[in-house]
């Protein structure tokens, strides 16, 4: 039996998820992006605990082996009911004679709904400073050495106000603290949270000018909980003071619409009186055991809490990951079972620093890294309507390109062609010729922990907007009230096709990841990766030539690296595709190097300050959390290298770091090569 891998033979999930049968079943998007959307499923409250009891009775009911309740005491961060956040503009006399609004005007039809918390930076300090206003941009690291370095303008001291966009708002946050600031007002500018030509909602899906973006402002570097960092957030764990705790900003911080901020000048008072308090929060945990290789894991993980309705975020999403769990459940009761375990599951506290998933992957670290094959995300499916994106590990690319061939395009325009051609149409890659774009997976989702700390290979997916002409940020409503189930179904999708074929991607990758005899991961595109990321940063090396010669900075170790790993990979490649895929040690053996490739690229000491972000190939930017940076050890030691006072250590710092990566490259083509 000879397995052409390229040929993803047989590819069960084509029929199962696409063609053959009515799963995933379009028509139920509908129901359940309603039902979760009618009430708020803030993390911490109630309306969330019920709705992930609902979860769980409707996956057993689907047929799930088992469907637990996983639950953990995590600190979290609400206004303070009776001493509301705002912020005025003070006279000379101190009278606040402007107050910035304290809740947005509620959306058509949801003017009775209670419990709909009012949009503030979550975790912020608390405070009253008062103060002189600077405009600070983005809040961007650049905009901050623009403002210092050209303009001569310093922070200290002073309120600063940033838009929103760009990059993480924590990023912000940070950059405004080491400027000096004592409070930053972060505001969604037209420019950046209005498409031209459209409507605010409810007459388009535009953010209306008195919507505010809530988000948390942490700066947590992967840590999960701010109090118990590195473990679980059990009832015997160990806490760090409220104080004390990881990522937390030290400065307030109150976010704003568009019509507040147009008011705000000179001399501002900001009034931050939320809390932060640890409150249970609940994971909905259900698997599927596999056949033959149930000690193996695949998961696909997605978000459950929403700062209000979540129309778009999560629950475009959740939607998807419960109609995936119909689909395995009907299968598996018409006598189906994967090879592998599944894990479903549907996480909590996502919007408060990713900590649901971070503290279940904190209490099953050791059985994670010994048995998971893979972990895809599902956020939001649908935030924009123009094609698909991925941002994925190498190891899924050809994964990915095989399955987007075998389902159909829902774009109009593309009828009887494939997703793949319409995505490659849409969004052609710039780095490879001929295929089309996947991103390097940063953060700022779920799929951190598996992949940043834990080295499991993942990937997520999602519908999108056209990035290269639609310049405003995520989408208008982001995180505000007005994100309804109403602008999903009339505005974003509202046949729900685009749902069909996030679940048909999710679902199928899960399903061949979970089902194929041989891993679907090809590492020969993980050293084309790694190949080409050494040579950007290599490139970027050489804006500096005079140092690397003064300080005898090299390459030559990570690029001869790379090329053995080039070498193994294409060797390991060649013995797959001749593996007699019954014998079972053989075929084990090999899908166990393909599984712990990935693990391969983590260093256990972790990133330098970032103990947490462990993959020495990829991390999240230290500049923007939503970003991946390639060889961030490398990248992080030469940012901004020449304002450094001492260029000797600087330079020393580079050249450690190229060994590492040296070292972690040659060491994971170590683990290809054919057992002695
Ligand atoms: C959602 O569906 C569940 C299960 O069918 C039902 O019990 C619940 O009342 C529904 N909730 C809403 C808000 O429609
Ligand atoms: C702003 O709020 C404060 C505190 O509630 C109040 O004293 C003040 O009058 C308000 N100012 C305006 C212009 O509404
Ligand atoms: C900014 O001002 C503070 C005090 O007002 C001062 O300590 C600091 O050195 C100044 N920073 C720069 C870069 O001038
Ligand atoms: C959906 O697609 C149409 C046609 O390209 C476009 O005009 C519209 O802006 C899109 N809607 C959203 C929410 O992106
Ligand atoms: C690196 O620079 C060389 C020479 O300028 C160029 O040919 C090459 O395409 C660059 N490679 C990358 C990956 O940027
Ligand atoms: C420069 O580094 C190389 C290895 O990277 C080493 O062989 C050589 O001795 C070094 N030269 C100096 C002057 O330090
Ligand atoms: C790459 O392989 C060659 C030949 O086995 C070996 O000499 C070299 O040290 C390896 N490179 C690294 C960085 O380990
Ligand atoms: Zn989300």
């Amino acid at each position: 039996f000879l397995l052409n891998q390229d040929s993803l033979k047989p590819f069960t999930s084509v029929c199962l998820f696409s063609l053959c049968t009515s799963m995933p079943d379009p028509g139920h998007f509908f129901l359940f992006s309603s039902n979760f959307t009618q009430l708020p499923h803030l993390a911490g409250t109630k309306g969330n605990m019920h709705l992930a009891q609902q979860v769980q009775a409707e996956w057993k009911k689907f047929g799930l082996d088992s469907v637990q309740l996983a639950h953990y005491d995590v600190l979290l961060s609400y206004p303070d009911d009776t001493k509301p956040n705002y912020i005025s503009i003070i006279d000379e006399h101190g009278n606040e004679i402007f107050n910035t609004s304290l809740s947005e005007p509620p959306p058509p039809g949801y003017e009775a709904v209670k419990d709909v918390v009012p949009p503030y930076s979550a975790f912020s300090a608390q405070g009253v400073p008062e103060g002189e206003l600077v405009y600070v941009n983005y809040g961007r690291t650049e905009d901050f050495f623009t403002l210092e370095r050209v303009m001569g303008i310093n922070c200290t001291g002073k309120i600063v106000i940033a838009r929103y966009g760009k990059i993480f708002r924590g990023n912000k946050v940070k950059n405004a603290e080491l400027a000096g600031a004592k409070g930053i007002i972060l505001y969604s500018d037209p420019a950046d949270y209005c498409a031209p030509g459209v409507d605010p909602y409810p007459d388009g899906w535009n953010l209306p000018g008195g919507g505010a973006q809530r988000g948390n402002v942490l700066n947590l570097n992967g840590a999960g909980d701010p109090l118990t960092p590195g473990y679980p957030a059990k009832e015997y764990t160990y806490r760090l003071d409220k104080a004390s705790g990881v990522g937390l900003p030290k400065i307030p911080v109150h976010p704003i619409g568009y019509r507040d901020a147009e008011s705000l000048l000179r001399k501002v008072k900001m009034h931050i009186h939320s809390n932060n308090e640890v409150r249970r929060i609940y994971n909905v945990i259900g698997t599927i055991k596999g056949t033959v290789e149930p000690d193996r894991y695949v998961i696909l993980g997605g978000h459950r809490d929403s700062w209000v309705f979540g129309g778009i975020d999560p629950q475009s999403g959740a939607a998807v990951v419960h109609e995936i769990v119909r689909s395995f459940g009907k299968l598996k009761k018409e006598g189906w079972r994967p090879r592998r375990t599944v894990i479903f599951a549907s996480w909590d506290a996502e919007e408060f620093g990713l900590l649901g998933s971070t503290e279940w992957a904190e209490e099953n670290a050791k059985i994670l890294q010994a048995r998971g094959v893979a972990y895809i995300n599902a956020d939001s499916s649908v935030e924009g309507n123009y094609t698909l994106r991925v941002d994925c590990t190498p190891l899924m690319y050809s994964l990915v390109y095989s399955l987007t061939k075998k389902i159909p395009s829902p774009d109009e325009g593309f009828e009887g062609k494939s997703l793949y051609e319409s995505w490659y149409e849409k969004n052609p890659s710039s780095e490879y010729k001929e295929v089309p774009r996947i991103n390097k997976l940063g953060s700022g989702n779920d799929f951190e922990v598996f992949f940043q700390r834990l080295g499991i290979a993942s990937g997520r997916a999602r519908y999108s907007k056209n990035w290269n002409v639609e310049k405003y940020s995520s989408y208008p409503v982001y995180h505000s009230v007005y994100e309804t189930y109403e602008i999903v179904e009339q505005f974003y999708d509202p046949t729900f096709k685009n749902h069909l074929t996030v679940a048909q991607v999710r679902g199928g990758l899960v399903f061949e990841l979970a089902d194929s005899v041989v891993l679907p991961f090809d590492c020969r595109d993980y050293a084309s990766a790694v190949s080409s990321y050494a040579h950007i940063i290599y490139n970027l090396s050489r804006n500096h030539e005079e140092e690397l010669a003064t300080y005898n900075v090299s390459f030559d170790a990570l690029f001869s690296a790379v090329k053995n790993f080039t070498k193994v990979a294409a060797s390991f490649h060649e013995r797959l595709q001749q593996i007699d895929i019954n014998n079972l040690l053989a075929v084990r053996s090999l899908n166990d190097q393909l599984m712990f490739l990935e693990r391969a690229f983590i260093d256990p000491l972790g990133l330098p300050g970032r103990p947490f972000y462990r993959h020495v190939i990829f991390a999240p930017s230290s500049h923007n959390k939503y970003a991946g940076e390639s060889f961030p050890g490398i990248y992080d030691a030469m940012f901004d290298i020449e304002s450094k006072a001492d260029q000797r250590e600087a330079w020393d710092e580079v050249k450690r770091q190229i060994s590492i990566a040296a070292f972690t490259v040659q060491a994971a083509a170590e683990t290809l090569k054919e057992v002695a």
